[in-house]
């Protein structure tokens, strides 16, 4: 999860968090607005869950700004926006091949982009910027600086194989997403996934949020509930990255301090519980996520689990402090 923000890191550049939306967990557009100053390069979104963020209103941000956009699709490959998959209508798109991904590979990844220049500083990056470029002469390698990102043949063998399984794993997701939501609805202070305007959902994460104040019953409770019943894959909250010891401390590089406290980083940059007060609500209080995305549910898995989750909310008294 860290990932997002320390390829900023990783690139010499200083992360600024954004808040999230509520509904759609995704980066809030609005948030972002209020975070651009005359430093900001750049909008790194990720489409978070299963879903795409709002494209059309960041490219907007992006545009009058004349920053880039780009996009962490690692948890919704195959999710559409607007009839397109995610992460291509970024400057540049990610995806991820790990282990815990719908389709994957053991390790690697994939970036998309229609750029030509930027295609070709992410080849040269990869490979130590050197060798694959020299047939095409690129015209100044002064300031690249690659590294070994190369995929291995085999991994890459494996992902193209699994590249054709990934439609058949995305519907069985949202047929079990479906039959969840059949199942759930009408339980009171429980909000099952809204997909958002424009968008396909691929269930990466099956998010629940819950409304504690109105139940009266804490999330730790409901949750031990849930695990008691046997339903596996029981998140509680997702992590917010910005409180991190990483950036809590401000130490990334060495001990002093850098790059915070370098001439880059020309204002304070504040990482304090309180400045995303939507996503840190949902960790620290209202978010319940299952794990849809590591197994194949059968039906009747998703039946047991509605089960179990009505039967909890059926007897929630019991669970009060
Ligand atoms: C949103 C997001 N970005 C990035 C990553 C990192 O992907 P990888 O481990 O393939 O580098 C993950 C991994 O779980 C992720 O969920």
């Amino acid at each position: 999860m860290a990932a997002t923000a320390t390829a900023i890191l990783h690139w010499n550049a200083i992360p600024v968090f954004a808040d999230i939306d509520p509904v759609s967990y995704n980066i809030d557009p609005a948030s972002v607005e209020r975070l651009i100053s005359p430093r900001t390069r750049g909008i790194m979104a990720v489409d978070i869950f299963g879903q795409s963020c709002n494209i059309d209103a960041l490219r907007a941000i992006a545009t009058k700004h004349q920053i880039k956009l780009l996009v962490d699709t690692a948890q919704s490959p195959g999710a559409l926006y607007k009839g397109r998959h995610a992460g291509t209508q970024a400057d540049i798109g990610g995806y991820s091949l790990n282990y815990h991904k719908h389709i994957h590979s053991g390790e690697g990844g994939i970036i998309v982009t229609n750029d030509d220049h930027l295609a070709e500083r992410t080849r040269l990056i990869r490979n130590h910027a050197e060798c694959v470029v020299q047939a095409a002469s690129p015209a100044d390698l002064s300031n690249m600086l690659g590294y070994n990102f190369r995929m291995g043949e085999i991994e890459a063998a494996i992902a193209l194989v699994q590249l054709g399984k990934l439609k058949e794993r995305v519907a069985s997701r949202q047929r079990a997403a479906a039959e969840l939501n059949a199942a759930l609805a009408g339980l009171e202070g429980l909000r099952t996934p809204v997909v958002s305007k424009n968008c396909t959902h691929v269930y990466y994460v099956y998010g629940l949020h819950i409304d504690i104040d109105t139940l009266g019953v804490s999330r730790q409770r409901i949750a031990e509930a849930l695990r008691a019943e046997g339903v596996p894959g029981v998140m509680t909250g997702y992590q917010n990255v910005h409180m991190y010891p990483l950036f809590q401390q401000k130490i990334a590089y060495g001990t002093s301090g850098f790059p915070w406290n370098s001439p880059y980083c020309a204002r304070e940059v504040n990482y304090d519980f309180g400045i995303c007060p939507v996503a840190e609500d949902l960790h620290t209080r209202t978010f319940i996520g299952l794990n849809l995305c590591m197994c194949e549910f059968q039906s009747s898995d998703i039946q047991r689990v509605a089960m179990a989750i009505r039967k909890i909310w059926g007897q929630l008294n019991a669970l009060k402090d």
